[in-house]
């Protein structure tokens, strides 16, 4: 695979009267020719500063990015041309339509006016691009911004939180055209702070905290570096579950307990739990592994996993004490 975009050692402060703030701190990322690739990360951990400065809007303090294989924002110039790019939520004039809207910025892009008709198809919205967009949803705002994106058939299309705003149906649209457009053979560059729908449409994602990278890869290499050490219990019918739950509580178990069995959440060695309960004579019918998704990732690997008593604080990362093993 062929990286298309390429960051590594990225450095940002920013410098105002009320002091200094560290927007990226050495963030790496690397996105390969053909993917969906999802960049997450919870609010003000870096992302719009990301992307501000891979399209040269903000001067870096540090590091290095190429795009396509050119170094930016020295060659940037070179690669432009290739990159489409929606960073700031853009504003159209709402007395165009979406024809004229579109006709204009490809005419001002020396874009071929054929490509209006094609972008509109392809964003769906060719049966209203004759109405003003004044009288469009959000949803509808959002593909007119990516058809402007996609007028110069862009091979990296950057998009800055694209499912902003929009309804679980106009996400689940965002996701189907992002499909799409990769099915294509372009490179789809999204980043979200809402994991939900967005993390079913990435093939890969780099997840960002504090200005740093904190894992990236494979959805699946993910999940599978970052699975969660948890199982499920079910013992025979009748068996004292909240008993069961007691012994297990007593070696150090994190267990909750459910209506009909109980889960156990630091189960490094899942053979512990069926020996210990074994010695009390109470035999175990069912363990099985809980796999976590990306969203438990998230929330784990940047900080912003809920934590009883406490309204996190934007700026603090990685409050919750990751679980230590139990049982090994
Ligand atoms: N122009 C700016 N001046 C000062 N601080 C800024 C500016 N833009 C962003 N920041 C700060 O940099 C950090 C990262 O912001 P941003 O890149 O917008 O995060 P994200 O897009 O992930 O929400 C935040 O703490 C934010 O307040
Ligand atoms: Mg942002």
């Amino acid at each position: 695979m062929t990286a298309v975009l390429e960051i590594s050692g990225l450095r940002k402060t920013y410098r105002s009267r009320k002091g200094v703030r560290k927007a990226l701190d050495g963030f790496d990322m690397v996105v390969e020719a053909g993917q969906v690739h999802g960049f997450l990360g919870p609010n003000g951990s870096g992302k719009t500063t990301t992307l501000r400065t891979l399209l040269g809007l903000i001067k870096p303090n540090d590091g290095r990015m190429a795009i396509l294989g050119r170094e930016v924002p020295r060659l940037l110039p070179e690669v432009a041309g290739q990159v489409g790019a929606i960073v700031e939520s853009p504003q159209f004039f709402g007395n165009f339509t979406a024809e004229t809207t579109l006709s204009l910025l490809a005419d001002a892009g020396g874009v071929n006016p054929h490509r209006v008709p094609a972008v509109l198809e392809l964003v769906g919205l060719r049966d209203r691009s004759k109405e003003r967009v004044k009288t469009y949803s959000l949803g509808m705002k959002q593909r007119l911004a990516v058809a402007s994106a996609l007028l110069k058939e862009p091979k990296l299309l950057i998009l800055d939180e694209p499912a902003n705003g929009l309804d679980p149906g106009g996400i689940r649209e965002m996701r189907t055209l992002m499909r799409t457009l990769s099915e294509s053979g372009m490179t789809v560059l999204l980043s979200s702070h809402i994991l939900g729908e967005i993390q079913l449409i990435c093939d890969s994602v780099t997840i960002i905290a504090a200005g740093r990278r904190v894992t990236s890869g494979s959805v699946s290499s993910v999940l599978a570096t970052h699975a969660s050490a948890t199982v499920k219990v079910r013992l025979e019918p009748g068996v004292d579950l909240a008993g069961a739950a007691a012994v297990l509580r007593a070696a150090g178990a994190a267990v909750t307990l459910e209506k009909d069995h109980f889960t156990v959440g630091n189960a490094s060695n899942p053979a512990q739990i069926t020996k210990l309960l074994a010695e009390k004579q109470i035999y175990v019918a069912e363990l099985t592994p809980v796999s976590a998704d990306l969203e438990d990732v998230f929330l784990e690997l940047t900080g912003t996993a809920p934590v009883d008593g406490a309204n996190r604080q934007v700026d603090q990362v990685a409050a919750t004490t990751t679980q230590g093993g139990w049982g090994q």
